[in-house]
């Protein structure tokens, strides 16, 4: 391996510490203690596991955390009054609704319902709107997590070749706003994509978010690129033992790690940045809320 492995983990560690402060200052100075509220419709597994890493990590760094499950079966209806609820409520400064939601709930309408002053998550049209257009936006927090990243990494991100590789609302589309507003040349590849493998050859950086499992190979990479890789797939570990399954990436790691000059991990790497930067997102409501 030659490349240099980004950290996801301790680089998300830096941040709550960070936010952890900003908590410990406003309770000092203003008597503000923000609050995230997290709702989720049904048990999907894996959603009960974010939400309830998501509620413990807003207790850890001194936030109020107020989480709200609802059965499966939940309406629309209800739904809706729920958020109209937690808009008016003036101790709650971010609300989260867990996706996906089960599918007779339209997500647009609920995503679009909760205030944009409150949409941690960065997926309301007027902050979608805002960032695309340059302006202050509250910023969805998993490309937020990678940004930090390749800005750490990298400094200036001025004039580099960026291909992001999947072209979903919560990666992929925000992603590419952010690069291009740090001033590199982005494309978006997609399923579609003629040549994929020779675009992400021409690229300084590529972001990989598409939910295929180790799909980006060492051959696509440039050397010296940084690739930063968004997925998480549980693949079969038969080397493990019979009926075990790892975690992987939308990048093969080996192969990747051999040309790149940097990349992150799966687990380790972008996982542990989304949490911390809805974290900072939660404060940054709470003191625009409060002026
Ligand atoms: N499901 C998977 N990722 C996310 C996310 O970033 N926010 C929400 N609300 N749901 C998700």
């Amino acid at each position: 391996m030659t490349a240099q492995r980004i950290d996801g983990k301790v680089f998300a560690a830096t941040v709550r510490e960070k936010v952890a402060g900003h908590v410990a200052r406003l309770k000092e100075v203003h008597g503000l203690i923000p609050g995230l509220a997290v709702v989720l419709v049904g048990e999907d597994p894996a959603s009960q596991v974010y939400v309830r890493n998501k509620g413990k990590q807003t207790i850890e760094v001194g936030m109020n955390s107020f989480e709200h499950k609802l059965p499966v079966n939940t309406s629309q209806e209800d739904l809706l009054a729920l958020l109209d609820k937690l808009n008016a409520d003036p101790e709650i400064h971010g609300i989260l609704v867990q996706l996906p939601l089960p599918s007779h709930l339209n997500e647009d309408l609920v995503i679009n319902r909760i205030s944009p002053e409150k949409d941690v998550d960065g997926f309301h049209i007027s902050n979608v709107g805002l960032l695309a257009t340059g302006q202050k936006a509250m910023v969805p927090c998993t490309p937020l997590g990678c940004l930090m990243m390749l800005r750490d990494h990298h400094g200036s991100l001025s004039g580099l070749n960026a291909v992001v590789v999947g072209r979903s609302n919560i990666v992929g589309k925000p992603m590419a706003s952010l690069l291009l507003r740090d001033s590199c040349t982005v494309t978006i590849a997609h399923s579609r994509t003629k040549d994929i493998e020779a675009l992400c050859r021409g690229a300084d950086i590529v972001v990989a978010a598409v939910g295929r499992p180790q799909m980006v190979t060492g051959d696509w990479i440039k050397p010296g690129a940084t690739v930063i890789d968004v997925g998480i797939n549980r693949i079969d570990a038969p080397e493990k033992g019979e009926g075990k399954t790892r975690l992987v990436g939308d990048c093969d790691f080996d192969s990747c790690a051999e040309v790149a000059g940097a990349i992150t991990p799966v687990p380790g790497g972008v996982g542990p940045m989304t949490i911390a930067c809805l974290l900072a997102n939660t404060v940054t409501a709470c003191c625009r809320a409060n002026g």
